[in-house]
């Protein structure tokens, strides 16, 4: 009896795509119950930043555990969540002369970005929002609305209304001129265009294809956000937390967004958790109770988030981060250069670095020869024709080497079958 087949919904994803029944993790590497070793460059699509079953993240669960702590509390006080609090201030927010506050939601990404959304049409007293081509934002209705993919919006069974979506800069049609387009049409009273309230942007944007948008593009955005009283939301769910060598996206970019979503890698170990960074001014406009949930902070997640906090208190994570990103681009770089008449293209930042093949059937044959391979990672952007690496940050250079090796191998083999 095939278990997930015959009863697990029609809905299921990943496991169509990776099938096999997967057991045991070490840090990059994911075991299946035949005991075959995959060497995971997808890492829960960024949310194992520090790897599989980190042992300075799980000895701290384990003890915590064994010491009665309590798990669920709702968003009670209680120890870890004071101690994460407190670490994630001191390491990350005051180093960078940051001031927020924190909001936890419901633990996944997609309630940050309802949350997000939802405070930022409170603070305007606006509707409207402006997300990008091929943003992923999540599958709420609010966050699904955001997110451009077609395939993802079809399944809404509902208008999916209040967001505008304009060219990403990296896209046809985007760049600083389409910002300019868009606030003359602000300026114009008649022009029949509301003024949002907020505009909410990857800085990298992940499932959308890996593409980055520049420092010029962003200040010109936060600009236009600011002179027209609008929000600006920086969704860092799958890009934050040191996936590109910093602990932001957007460090090196000179912006200072009213919000920022993150999710997915804060929790460290696996387990879920959301968390907006709301500025104070705004934060003031939430009534105690308001935005609810009843998993706001799940102890586990904040005692091995706070556990992972500490790869920041240093730059050597980040440094790694940034070499080991600079061998993954190169790699990519040296197998576009190699096919070069295939006119394939290398875009990326740190450690989510991608190969754009053109093809989705190419990228879908590529990935199936890796999985036969021992090697994960998984198509994202139009047509599933971009090839995202996103691997643990922690992984070590053998397993960064010999997943790569596995990659060029089905490459060649796919193209010179
Ligand atoms: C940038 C971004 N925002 C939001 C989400 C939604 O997160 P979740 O799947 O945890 O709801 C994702 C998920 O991939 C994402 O990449």
């Amino acid at each position: 009896m095939n278990w997930f087949e015959s009863y697990e919904s029609d809905i299921r994803a990943y496991s169509r795509v990776y099938p096999a029944v997967f057991e045991k993790g070490d840090n990059a590497r994911q075991t299946d119950e035949e005991g075959k070793e995959y060497i995971d460059f997808y890492a829960g699509a960024g949310v194992l930043n520090f790897g599989h079953n980190n042992p300075r993240l799980i000895e701290a669960v384990i003890s915590y555990l064994q010491s009665g702590g309590v798990l669920h509390t709702l968003d009670m006080m209680t120890p870890p969540k004071r101690e994460f609090i407190k670490a994630f201030v001191q390491t990350i927010l005051e180093p960078r002369g940051m001031d927020y506050k924190l909001q936890f939601m419901g633990p996944t990404g997609t309630n940050a970005v309802e949350a997000a959304l939802k405070l930022a049409r409170r603070v305007t007293g606006r509707s409207e929002v402006v997300a990008f081509s091929q943003g992923f934002h999540g599958m709420t209705l609010g966050a699904l609305a955001c997110t451009a993919n077609e395939y993802f919006r079809n399944a809404a069974g509902t208008p999916l209304g209040m967001v505008t979506h304009w060219p990403f800069e990296t896209h046809d049609g985007g760049g600083i001129d389409s910002l300019h387009t868009l606030r003359a049409l602000y300026q114009n009273s008649s022009s029949g265009v509301e003024k949002p309230a907020a505009f909410i942007v990857e800085v990298l944007q992940a499932e959308g294809g890996v593409n980055l948008a520049s420092k010029a593009w962003l200040q010109a955005l936060q600009q236009l956000a600011h002179d027209i009283g609008a929000l600006l939301i920086v969704d860092d769910i799958q890009s934050g937390c040191g996936r590109t060598g910093s602990y932001f996206s957007f460090e090196d970019c000179g912006i200072d967004p009213d919000i920022i979503t993150l999710a997915k890698g804060i929790g460290g170990i696996g387990t879920p958790m959301a968390m907006n960074l709301v500025k104070p001014e705004h934060d003031k406009h939430w009534q105690p109770g308001e935005h609810t949930g009843t998993f706001r902070g799940q102890n586990l997640s904040f005692v091995a988030g706070r556990e992972a906090l500490r790869y920041f208190e240093d730059d050597a994570l980040m440094a790694d981060t940034r070499r080991k990103g600079q061998i993954m681009a190169d790699f990519l770089a040296g197998i576009a250069a190699q096919y070069s008449d295939e006119g394939f293209s290398v875009r990326g930042k740190g450690m989510m670095q991608a190969l754009d093949v053109g093809s989705g059937d190419l990228a879908k044959a590529i990935a199936n020869d890796c999985f036969e391979n021992g090697m994960l990672f998984g198509p994202c952007g139009v047509g599933g024709a971009v090839m995202k690496l996103i691997p643990p940050l922690t992984i070590p250079d053998d397993d960064l080497h010999q997943g790569l090796a596995i990659l060029g191998a089905a490459v060649k083999r796919q193209l010179e079958a």
